[in-house]
């Protein structure tokens, strides 16, 4: 079973994690999921854990005995560098699929919700040893983050989806968009669902499915054309989309 910790100073704001298949994922025992309070680390009658830059600037910054001290907590008996600590914040390594399926790979991932301006800078240096970012813009928080890596990566888990290789085909996992989906009724307001996909031939089907994925890729993220796996038969169909792009 894999274990995923998070620090936070907003654990309320993870209840997103007890519907769906993230609660499923926990009731069938494929992770558990541990919520700690940032301010029950934090020491003196106030448990204070943030205060001003040093410097000035305004703005406050996590301070970092209580995210060390918790940290050390969380990860007693165990070595400190066996597991990911992952910070989220604005200025980490942009998250993907790809990274997703790095980290369904752990037994253990510990997460640090940044809040206010940032963390002191000593906890990047000396505590964590991955940084995260979910996109080139800013949050109040790491909390929102923190959940969207989380989903992304407990779906990964074998036996987290219905079927069996539900996420081999997502769009990202193979490294282009899906292509469109369909389901009842076969003729809605008079739009059809394609013949093909009625037809019952399972490989014209898949056919078409592969280039409805190319199709898609090429018109909304061709940069993903340039790292995708391609056979000769996606190629050849890539440059028929080409030329008729020139036709018109
Ligand atoms: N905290 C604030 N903004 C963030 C972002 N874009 N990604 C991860 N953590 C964040």
């Amino acid at each position: 079973m894999m274990r995923i910790d998070i620090l936070t100073l907003l654990p309320e704001a993870f209840i997103y994690l007890n519907y769906s298949i993230l609660q499923r994922a926990q009731a069938a025992g494929l992770v558990d999921i541990h919520l700690h309070h940032l301010r029950e680390s934090a020491t003196g009658k106030h448990r204070v854990t943030d205060e001003p830059p040093f410097g000035g600037g305004g703005g406050m910054v996590l301070k970092p005995e209580p995210i060390f001290t918790a940290v050390e907590s969380i990860l007693q008996g165990e070595q400190m560098n066996d597991h990911p600590i992952i910070l989220m914040t604005p200025q980490g390594r942009p998250f993907t699929q790809s990274i997703a399926q790095e980290l369904s790979q752990h037994e253990r991932l510990l997460l640090i919700c940044g809040r206010y301006e940032g963390v002191d800078e000593r906890v990047r240096q000396h505590l964590v040893t991955d940084e995260i970012s979910i996109g080139d813009y800013v949050l109040t928080g790491g909390e929102l983050a923190a959940m969207v890596v989380v989903d992304a990566v407990v779906r990964l888990l074998p036996g987290a989806l219905g079927a069996a290789g539900a996420a081999e085909t997502d769009s990202h996992a193979t490294g282009l968009l899906e292509g469109p989906h369909y389901t009842k009724p076969a003729s809605f307001r008079g739009w059809d669902v394609p013949d093909v996909l009625r037809s019952g031939h399972a490989g014209q089907v898949a056919r078409w499915r592969r280039q409805e994925a190319l199709r898609r890729t090429w018109e909304r993220r061709p940069d993903l054309l340039l790292t995708a796996v391609l056979s000769e038969e996606d190629k050849w169909f890539l440059g028929q989309l080409a030329a008729g792009e020139e036709d018109t």
